[in-house]
């Protein structure tokens, strides 16, 4: 596996793998790799020739009162992980200015996607992600890229992006992975002790519930969102910081479920934020 710092060496080097002939896979992480991540690298291997890997905690996406400076952060294990699972390129900027010049003054911003969901509670969040997954694929160039489906609204906001900018790249949306015990695997899951991560089931307990519901020929947001509410309000530790039920591809509130649906929610356990979502398809 090679491992690259800066973007001029990524530029050629993805340059020159289209040059012959290579498809490029490209899956932008921010490090703390686990099996979610190792999917996504999976899923670019079926679909290119060349999978590189990004490592690159990105201080534009974090709030003023959130965990950036916490992120879990571990290169010589994450680099161990990417290398084991068939990555080719590791891409890991030495500093933030690799990616924010002296003197940047650009942003990316998706509007209407981020009208809700983590859009209002996370401000600048999504503006964030967009500048810097959009810095990314103009450095790296890569014919596909893969994008995880936890981060549902992320995937969405990218596809559009990509879309709206032109961008010749192909986004796909992969599969949520989740722990035995029903927990979507994330990053920040190391950080809740064993009586959080018991509490933090709430979460993928009442998108399960709020499934069923729908199964079982429930078709009001209101009432699903209530049964939903009062499983994660019964735990103790945790808070809600939504719980709404959204159209998955505009991601606009539901007036009624008829069709495709995405239940989401996100939640914190102590001052560990999770997300989580099912997506739906409500029989006819
Ligand atoms: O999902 C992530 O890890 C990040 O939001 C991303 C896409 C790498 C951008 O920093």
């Amino acid at each position: 596996m090679r491992r690259i710092e800066t973007a001029a060496e990524l530029r050629e080097a993805s340059r020159a793998a289209r040059r012959d002939g290579r498809r490029v896979g490209f899956v932008p992480t921010m490090g703390a790799l686990h099996a979610g991540h190792l999917s996504l690298v999976e899923e670019a291997r079926r679909r290119a020739d060349v999978v590189v890997l990004s490592i690159f905690v990105n201080p534009t996406q974090f709030g003023p009162a959130e965990d950036l400076a916490s992120y879990p952060r571990d290169l010589p294990r994450d680099a161990a992980l990417a290398e084991a699972a068939g990555v080719d390129i590791l891409f890991h900027p030495a500093s933030a200015s690799t990616l924010y010049p002296p003197g940047e003054a650009t942003r990316v911003t998706v509007s209407r996607l981020t009208d809700h969901l983590c859009g209002p509670r996370r401000p600048g969040h999504f503006e964030g992600v967009a500048t810097v997954v959009t810095k990314l694929l103009v450095i790296c160039q890569p014919d596909v890229a893969i994008f995880g489906r936890k981060d549902y609204q992320q995937w969405r906001v990218i596809e559009r992006l990509a879309r709206d900018l032109m961008l010749p790249v192909e986004i796909v949306g992969a599969p949520l992975k989740r722990d035995a015990d029903g927990l979507a695997l994330s990053s920040r899951n190391v950080t809740l002790g064993a009586d959080g991560r018991r509490a933090a089931l709430c979460l993928p307990r009442a998108l399960a519930a709020g499934a069923e519901a729908v199964a079982a020929g429930e078709r009001s947001p209101e009432a699903i969102l209530g049964r939903m509410r009062t499983l994660v309000e019964a735990e103790r530790r945790a808070r809600i910081d939504y719980l709404e039920i959204v159209e998955p591809e505009e991601l606009q509130p539901l007036l009624r479920i008829e069709g495709a649906a995405l239940l989401a929610g996100a939640v914190f356990v102590g001052s560990t934020r999770l997300i989580d979502n099912r997506e739906i398809a409500a029989p006819a």
